[in-house]
């Protein structure tokens, strides 16, 4: 095993790009936005040889990969000016605004992966429900879910209104060429959230009263979201996405028994789903993802998760302890650390990637998602330490 080990590095070090930036350069044509698409890859395609790919099946890499959730977002200037005058849903909803934003942050700034550009809410909004992402708030939802009835009522997603998605998807992949596409989709429970509180919440305490007094239509809404949110990934994975990450953002706010009867169920049936669906194809990668999940850790993984996403609070050394052999781990620098002076942001990176060593692959990425007041050189600077720091 060691002997393979050791002949294959090489070799394959020679098939890698600089940097993915680099070759997923496209073509640029009048109003910022992209022309010539070039074939459909499928999940198989070049990106399938990936550090990030490698890293999530803890297969040897040539050095830590490294992207940023909320990578394409408000830190960026070119973002700020691309989206002026477009409300965020309705740009989610463009083909050509998603695939130049999920771009951005790739020429940028080098990451080793390109996230979609997007939003977990992004179903239930194609499949009817009236949300709006209200800038500074999140998202505010219409009419909350508050009865059974209101349960039933939310409407199903119909696939065929996905093909704007597809069609960025595809798109992006081709651009992207040995730099892999992540698709995402928001975890029922966090979906949830939204829509029983009705907009973003601290406590979540109308989530918790409803999942206690209402079992049987909190299991319904539940496995309705899980439905949604697998075809949404299905559609992401058809369209040539490399890995997937389930966002389950809130479930830090759940007692671990709660967490393991009333909610992982249906995260696992999100990952079944999909791999049910794309049956006899490879299977991509999957992450996992909430943040203050500390006493959770050792649940998450087993949703159907090849990686573990861990927040700034547990270590990542011991995070592994946490979550047990046989996953990779994501993160965990945390953003406020970008925020601080560059000897504090370089001994926090440090700090990451070598506790990173504890775990059979770990993907670097920060605790949480990117703060819009990120310098963006900072982000560019984290990318070459922590290719400096593990090169092989
Ligand atoms: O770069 C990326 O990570 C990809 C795009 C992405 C967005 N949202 C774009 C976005 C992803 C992966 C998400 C997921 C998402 N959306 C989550 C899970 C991740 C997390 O942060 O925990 C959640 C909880 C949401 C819901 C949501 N959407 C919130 C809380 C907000 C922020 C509201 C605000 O203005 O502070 C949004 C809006 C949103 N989603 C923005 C972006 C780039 C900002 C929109 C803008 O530019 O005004």
């Amino acid at each position: 095993m060691w002997l393979v080990v050791q002949m294959s590095i090489p070799t394959r070090r020679r098939a890698l790009p600089v940097t993915g930036a680099r070759t997923a350069r496209p073509r640029a044509v009048p109003g910022g936005r992209l022309g010539g698409w070039p074939a459909v890859a499928t999940a198989a395609g070049p990106a399938v040889d990936s550090d990030l790919v490698r890293a999530a099946r803890g297969l040897p890499v040539s050095r830590t990969p490294v992207w940023f959730m909320r990578q394409a977002g408000r830190s960026l200037p070119e973002y700020r000016a691309l989206r002026a005058g477009t409300a965020m849903l309705q740009a989610c909803q463009d083909p050509d605004l998603v695939t130049e934003i999920t771009l951005q942050p790739v020429r940028r700034h080098g990451v080793d992966a390109a996230i979609l550009f997007s939003d977990i809410v992004l179903p239930l909004v194609v499949a009817g429900v009236d949300i709006e992402i209200k800038p500074g708030i999140g998202p505010v939802v219409a009419s909350p879910i508050r009865t059974v009835a209101d349960v039933d009522a939310l409407p199903p997603l119909e696939p065929d209104r996905l093909d704007f998605l597809a069609t960025a998807v595809r798109r992006l992949v081709g651009e992207l060429g040995a730099t892999p596409l992540i698709g995402f989709a928001g975890a029922p429970f966090t979906l949830a959230t939204y829509l029983i509180e009705g907009g973003p919440s601290k406590e979540h305490a109308r989530t918790k009263a409803f999942m206690y007094a209402e079992p049987e239509a909190w299991q319904r809404l539940l496995e309705r979201l899980a439905v949604s949110a697998a075809t949404f990934l299905r559609v992401q994975v058809d369209g040539g996405a490399s890995a997937v990450q389930l966002f389950d953002s809130w479930a830090g706010v759940l007692s671990a028994t709660d967490y393991a009867t009333r909610v992982l169920p249906h995260s696992r049936a999100v990952f079944d789903g999909l791999d049910a669906s794309g049956a006899g194809e490879a299977m991509v990668p999957k992450v996992h993802f909430g943040v203050g999940t500390g006493e959770l850790l050792p649940l998450i993984g087993d949703a159907g998760a090849d990686v573990v996403g861990v927040d700034w609070r547990v270590p990542l050394d011991e995070a592994a302890r946490r979550v047990g052999p046989g996953y990779s781990l994501q993160g965990n620098l945390d953003p406020a650390v970008l925020l601080a002076d560059r000897e504090t942001v370089d001994r926090e990176v440090r700090r990451v990637v070598e506790q990173g060593r504890a775990a059979r692959g770990h993907v670097f990425n920060l605790g949480h998602g990117v703060l819009p007041d990120t310098d963006p050189g900072v982000l560019t600077h984290v990318v070459e330490l922590v290719h400096e720091l593990s090169a092989r």
